[in-house]
């Protein structure tokens, strides 16, 4: 039985980041299934006066395609609550006053509803899957290179995930044919970047030190949590390896079984 090490965060907890997948679930055929006692546990945090939010990578779905299928699982979640790079992505475009050019998934397209999209500033990528075609690419890349100083976002920068038919090229690697093509660095949005934590704290109104991220993946949810001031609990499920706890840079401040006894020690007060 691996040991449970919880932060001393004195009395001033006020609000609850999760990571959603290896937190609240694990994916997989279909919906995927839920982790023992993770229902449960964010029942008990809603009861609760702290306030919650949940932060993920999911960039293929929107988040209300997304949210269904948590519900569907049978977690009391909603879309307000659910942070994703697609809509931090809005609020930076927003803050700088940027009109993208999109090229990403359709499904995903209705997040961008509410942003000036005509005589495009910047490009934003995601994962388009097929849409990635030659005419997309290129198109995207004109965009950019007729812009006095090119502005390039990538949704996530992976290079490639598994899917039931084999693996597949992921966003990073078109990101970068774009970066080559036009002397330009992108701009990364979602975890473990800053500005996407600090989305989550601005709409939570709390700072930094009155927040917990809870997640399985020590450095982009535990790691760029701290970055931000944060504390950073690390799970024992999802992608968890016993490695995690020797890590050359990042040191959780708590490690726990999973979610329902991070939720229990936080609600016992000992936080
Ligand atoms: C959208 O941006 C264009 C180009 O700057 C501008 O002319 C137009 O007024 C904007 N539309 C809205 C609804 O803000
Ligand atoms: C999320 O996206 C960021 C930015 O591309 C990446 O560095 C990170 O590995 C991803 N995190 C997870 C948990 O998939
Ligand atoms: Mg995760």
């Amino acid at each position: 039985m691996a040991d449970t090490v919880w932060p001393s965060c004195a009395k001033s907890l006020k609000g609850v980041i999760l990571d959603m997948c290896g937190v609240l679930y694990d994916s997989g055929e279909g919906d995927g299934v839920a982790i023992p006692g993770s229902i449960e546990a964010v029942r008990k945090l809603k009861a609760s006066d702290l306030k919650l939010r949940f932060c993920t990578n999911e960039s293929q779905a929107s988040r209300d395609k997304f949210v269904a299928k948590l519900q569907r699982l049978g977690f009391d979640i909603s879309v307000e609550e659910v942070f994703s790079p697609a809509p931090a992505a809005v609020a930076v475009l927003k803050q700088r006053g940027l009109r993208p050019h999109l090229l990403v998934y359709d499904a995903l397209l209705p997040e961008f509803d509410s942003v000036n999209k005509s005589d495009p500033n910047c490009v934003v990528i995601g994962d388009a899957a097929e849409k990635f075609s030659y005419q997309n690419m290129n198109k995207a890349f004109r965009v950019l290179i007729g812009l006095e100083k090119p502005v390039l976002f990538s949704l996530g920068k992976g290079k490639y995930y598994k899917e039931m038919d084999g693996l597949k090229l992921d966003v990073g690697v078109y990101m970068k044919a774009l970066e080559y093509a036009c002397d330009v660095e992108a701009e990364v949005i979602g975890k473990p970047a800053a500005s996407f934590f600090q989305c989550v704290l601005n709409d939570m109104v709390l700072q930094s030190h009155e927040v917990m991220m809870i997640g399985d993946d020590l450095v982009n949810d535990v790691g760029g949590a701290q970055q931000c001031g944060m504390k950073g609990v690390q799970v024992r499920t999802g992608k968890y390896r016993p490695s995690d706890q020797n890590h050359p840079t990042v040191v959780a401040d708590g490690t726990v079984d999973d979610l329902a006894q991070a939720v229990d020690m936080i609600l016992s007060g000992r936080c």
